[in-house]
C-alpha cells in the first residue's frame, strides 16, 4: 500500500500523481507521455517530502500552489479558503442577476483567494469588483490572481462593508461567501479543513450566522435602490436569514439549492422607483 493509501487519503492515486508532477515542475499528463522518465534525485526528494506532507492532510491544493474555480486556474496558499465547487454557482446566480454589457459597482465581500470577484469580473466584463477581506495576506493573493487574470477587481482591506462609502450609496450589488460553520462543529470537520484553512475563513459563531446578519444589517446603506445582496450560507441558514433580509427592507427574496440539493443560497434586492413589486419575505424559491 502507498503512502497515501496507507494514511487514509481516498485519492491517493491521483494525489500521488500531482505530486510528482508538480516535485518535476511539469503537467500531470507528462507522466503518462514519458512514463520511463527517471527522476532527478532532488526530484525524489521534493516528492517524499510532498508526500509526507499529504499524508498529514495539508490539502492538495496548499501543496500545488492552486485550485480550479470557475474555469480560471487561482493561486491559493494557507492564507486562503480553498474556493469550492459549490461556490460557482453564487457566481453564477450573481451573473445572472447582472444586466449584460452594463457597467456595474459589485462587492465580493470575504473575498479570500478572490474566486468569486475574478470570476465575476472575467465572466462580466462590464463589471469591477471591489474585492474586500478583513485578512491582508489573502488579500495579496487576492490581488495576484486578479493581476494574473487580467480581470477588472480592486482589493481593499477592512471589516465586511467598513471601507464602502454609505452617503450616496454606489454598490449594485453585494455577492459575499462569509464565514458560516458554527463554532463548535469547526473540530469535528475533517482535519484537512479544521487544522490547514484560516479558521476566519470558516468561523461564523455559535449558530454560523453572525457574519452574515451583520452583513443583511449593513447592505441596505451602502447599496443602490434596485440593488441586489447575493448570498452564500450554510444549510438550514435560509428561513431565519430571508426573515432578517425581509425585516432589512430587501424584496423578492429567493433562496437556491446547491448540487447536494441543499439549500445554501439566498438572494434579495431593495426596492427602487419602477421596479415592479415583488413578493417579501419568506417565499423561498420564488
Ligand atoms: C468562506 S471564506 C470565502 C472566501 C472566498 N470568497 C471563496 O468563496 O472562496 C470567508 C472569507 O471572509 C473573510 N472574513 C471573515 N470575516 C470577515 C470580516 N469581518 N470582514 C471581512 N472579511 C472577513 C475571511 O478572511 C475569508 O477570506
Amino acid at each position: 500500500m502507498g503512502v497515501l493509501a496507507g494514511a487514509g487519503i481516498p485519492t491517493a492515486r491521483q494525489d500521488a500523481e500531482w505530486l510528482l508532477a508538480h516535485a518535476g515542475g511539469v503537467d500531470r499528463r507528462a507522466l503518462y507521455v514519458d512514463p520511463d522518465r527517471i527522476p532527478a534525485e532532488a526530484e525524489v526528494r521534493r516528492y517524499r517530502d510532498l508526500l509526507a506532507r499529504r499524508a498529514r492532510q495539508e490539502p492538495l491544493q496548499y501543496l500545488l500552489g492552486f485550485e480550479d474555480f470557475h474555469g480560471l486556474r487561482l493561486r491559493v496558499t494557507p492564507d486562503v479558503l480553498i474556493p469550492r465547487p459549490e461556490t460557482e454557482a453564487l457566481v453564477d446566480w450573481a451573473i445572472a442577476l447582472l444586466p449584460v454589457g452594463v457597467p456595474r459597482l459589485v462587492a465580493d465581500v470575504g473575498t479570500g483567494s478572490g474566486a468569486v470577484a475574478c470570476a465575476l469580473a472575467v465572466a462580466a466584463p462590464a463589471v469591477t469588483v471591489v474585492a474586500i477581506d478583513s485578512s491582508l495576506a489573502a488579500l495579496e493573493v487576492a490581488r495576484d490572481n486578479a493581476l494574473a487574470l487580467g480581470a477588472r477587481v480592486r482589493v481593499v482591506a477592512g471589516d465586511l462593508l467598513g471601507p464602502l462609502p454609505a452617503r450616496p450609496p454606489v454598490l449594485d450589488m453585494i455577492v459575499a461567501n462569509p464565514p458560516y460553520l458554527p463554532t463548535a462543529i469547526i473540530p469535528s470537520l475533517p482535519r484537512e479543513v479544521a487544522e490547514f484553512e484560516p479558521r476566519v475563513a470558516l468561523d461564523g459563531g455559535s449558530d454560523g450566522t453572525r457574519t452574515l446578519r451583520r452583513l443583511i444589517i449593513g447592505a441596505r446603506a451602502v447599496l443602490k435602490p434596485g440593488g441586489w445582496l447575493v448570498l452564500e450560507i450554510g444549510e438550514d441558514q435560509g428561513g431565519a436569514l430571508a426573515s432578517l433580509m425581509a425585516a432589512e427592507g430587501f424584496t423578492g427574496i429567493a433562496a437556491r439549492r446547491d448540487f447536494r440539493d441543499a439549500e445554501r443560497y439566498v438572494a434579495g434586492r431593495l426596492p427602487a422607483p419602477g421596479l415592479p413589486a415583488l413578493p417579501a419575505a419568506g417565499a423561498r424559491g420564488c
